[in-house]
């Protein structure tokens, strides 16, 4: 049973700024939802209630969308427009939410090991809400948790990225052993590799002009609890980060991670480019143009 999902969600923004001076880039909205609700929804949809949210200084406001709000709750009381808050309050009654903050940012792998006191011993989802998906009622956690169960290790979302974003993301090579099931037993992996690195990782095998795309990795994990003692003793590396890659990469060396292959569309909403795409999208599902 996977009972409970991380959120890390206390990086900077940086891409957004200004929008982000003040404001979560978690809570950057999406027509009317912040990207962090749809996170928390696709959790909710895969029989996850417990949500752990790693926050840093400035993010109040991401406790505050999951908490009550007497005040706009009794000024809408009554009038027309009281039915604006029902979406929200009927998602926030599904849920528990715990917090714990991030003091420095230093990487992916150190913020997920800044949540473990929220996790505790037993496996866990993990979804970096930036990374939108729209998959038709079958969200990516769903997916990975189907393959979690029957692997019972570390389960990772991958898409085929062009090698021109390529620098972007974490890839990962390894053997198909589901075709039925787009899963993959993960032997490499590798962080935002430059192309000098990718021919590395490939063992020399490949030819950059000829590789259309790599398998890669995207926001959804999940991750089996010694996670923690394997995330302790990473080294930071050049840039003084603790890659959450690093971390899997030593259970794939014991044959200890799978690949999943989504089936859906993601957006990355950590690109403003990313953002537009996802807001266009949902705006044409709405019926709004
Ligand atoms: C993180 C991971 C990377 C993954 C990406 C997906 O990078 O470290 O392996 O490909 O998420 O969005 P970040 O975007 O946090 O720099």
């Amino acid at each position: 049973m996977i009972n409970k999902c991380l959120f890390p969600a206390a990086g900077y923004g940086t891409r957004f700024l200004p929008a982000t001076k003040a404001v979560p880039k978690e809570m950057l909205p999406i027509l009317t939802k912040p990207l962090l609700q749809y996170g928390v929804e696709e959790a909710l949809t895969a029989n996850i209630t417990q949500m752990a949210i790693v926050t840093g200084r400035g993010k109040r406001a991401i406790e505050d969308h999951f908490d009550n709000s007497f005040e706009l709750e009794s000024q809408l009381s009554g009038t027309s427009k009281e039915f604006y808050l029902d979406e929200i309050k009927a998602m926030i009654e599904k849920a528990t939410f715990t917090y714990v903050r991030q003091r420095q940012m230093l990487g992916l792998g150190h913020a997920i090991l800044t949540g473990e006191s929220l996790i505790g011993n037993e496996p866990f989802a993990v979804i970096l809400a930036d990374d939108l998906c729209d998959c038709s009622g079958n969200g990516v956690t769903s997916q990975l948790i189907k393959i979690y169960n029957k692997y019972q290790c570390s389960v990772i979302a991958i898409e085929e990225i062009p090698l021109t974003q390529i620098e972007r993301y974490g890839v990962i090579s390894g053997d198909l052993i589901d075709g039925t099931n787009n899963t993959y037993r993960v032997a490499n992996m590798f962080e935002k590799p430059n192309s000098h690195d990718l021919i590395k990782f490939s063992e020399d095998k490949v030819d950059l002009n000829k590789a259309p795309s790599f398998m890669s990795i995207i926001g959804r994990y999940i991750l089996t609890p010694d996670i923690f003692d394997i995330l302790r003793n990473i080294k930071a590396n050049k840039n003084g980060e603790i890659q959450i890659t690093d971390a899997l990469l030593a259970q794939a060396k014991q044959g200890r991670v799978v690949a999943h292959k989504i089936k859906g569309k993601r957006f990355d909403c950590g690109s403003v480019k990313g953002y537009l795409e996802a807001i266009n999208h949902f705006a044409k599902k709405d019926g709004i143009s």
